[in-house]
């Protein structure tokens, strides 16, 4: 069984891709597992930390279709499309984020149809694909209306997987991400970036800047959970998926204040006392367009789930990536 992670030198493809090296194994059509025996990690730069002979790195644009053809072939069974453009930058740089998000993945399901063995695709959209007049609750099938250019360019590219696997050309499953947190490393680009800054940094003893107001209501989900989300969605044969290949997985409705109180208790008031608050009106404007929270029954009916409640999710990144002092 032969994988391919676009973006897999990303925050969520190098931890997929060790998940998938620590459990060895996916299923095939049939349900039966079968040995993965090549990870190819697709990224315009290279991952590190990696010393196994399964992993392939491949360091390239996937808006080049030559790149393409040689990374996906008819023996990539399981591809994970996770490279992107983040929110902040597609906003800031639309020609970009129209080339990466959209171009590129009609490439990648154009490049699959090519090869015709109707490989699994799973591709990672986000709460950014809904916005303007929300519902009290909002369901998978929800009207599409972002409000910004990255999530305009994964609705568009959500649409395309469905078509493309009701054609049969490949099997899509789109997975909805909550905004993940608490994200290790460096701040990014997306317009969420804060959402695990207002916790790592305070965390690793650095102030944080809030952009948004204290009752502003996130949609998160843990990386641990995302990463055992991609792998189930993965697996869920074909027929429990029905007419719609797009699930919106389960998530924890939590506002800003909310989560420097989860920090308070988890960490302590100083810890906490490290978040400062300085209103940034494109930031704002950006994640206010966003849902706080949705339904996710049909993800948890189809064996996805969530996290419990954010001081776990604060514990669990304190366990896997607070730097040793
Ligand atoms: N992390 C989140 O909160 C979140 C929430 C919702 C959706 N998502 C989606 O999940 C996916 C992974 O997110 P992430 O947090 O790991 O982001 P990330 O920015 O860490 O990873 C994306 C990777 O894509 C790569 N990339 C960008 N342009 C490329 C190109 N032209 N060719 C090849 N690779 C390219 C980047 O170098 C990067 O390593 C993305 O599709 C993102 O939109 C993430």
């Amino acid at each position: 069984m032969q994988v391919v992670i676009t973006g897999g030198a990303g925050f969520l493809g190098q931890r997929l891709a060790r998940s998938l090296l620590k459990q060895g194994s996916l299923p095939d059509r049939s349900g039966q597992l079968q040995t993965i025996s090549k990870i190819v990690l697709v990224d315009v730069v290279a991952a590190t930390g990696f010393d196994d002979a399964r992993i392939e790195q491949v360091t390239g644009d996937i808006s080049d279709s030559a790149l393409l053809e040689r990374v996906i072939t008819p023996q990539s069974a399981a591809i994970f499309h996770l490279a992107a453009i983040v929110s902040g930058q597609a906003e800031a740089d639309f020609d970009l984020g129209m080339r990466i998000n959209l171009d590129a993945s009609r490439l990648l399901l154009e490049r699959c149809r090519a090869c015709a063995h109707v490989p699994r695709v799973i591709f990672t959209s986000s709460v950014a694909v809904f916005g303007g007049v929300l519902p009290a609750v909002v369901q998978d099938h929800t009207a599409l209306n972002p409000q910004s250019s990255y999530g305009t360019q994964k609705a568009i590219a959500e649409l395309l997987l469905n078509d493309f696997s009701r054609k049969g050309f490949v099997d899509g499953r789109v997975l909805r991400l909550p905004t993940i947190s608490v994200r290790p490393g460096k701040p990014n680009q997306a317009a969420s970036s804060f959402a695990s800054g207002i916790m790592r940094e305070p965390l690793n003893g650095q102030p944080a800047i809030c952009p948004v107001a204290p009752d502003t209501r996130l949609w998160l989900l843990s990386p641990r959970k995302v990463i055992a989300s991609l792998i189930h969605g993965y697996a869920l044969a074909a027929e429990t998926l029905g007419k719609s290949r797009t699930i919106n997985l389960p998530g924890i409705s939590v506002t800003v204040a909310e989560m420097v109180a989860a920090l308070e208790r988890v960490a302590g008031k100083p810890v906490a006392a490290r978040v400062e608050w300085a209103h940034d009106p494109v930031i704002d404007r950006i994640i206010s367009s966003w849902p706080g929270a949705w339904d996710a029954s049909r993800a948890t009916a189809l064996g996805f789930v969530g996290d419990a409640n954010f001081d776990d999710i604060i514990r669990a990144y304190i366990e896997d990536d607070l730097p040793a002092v």
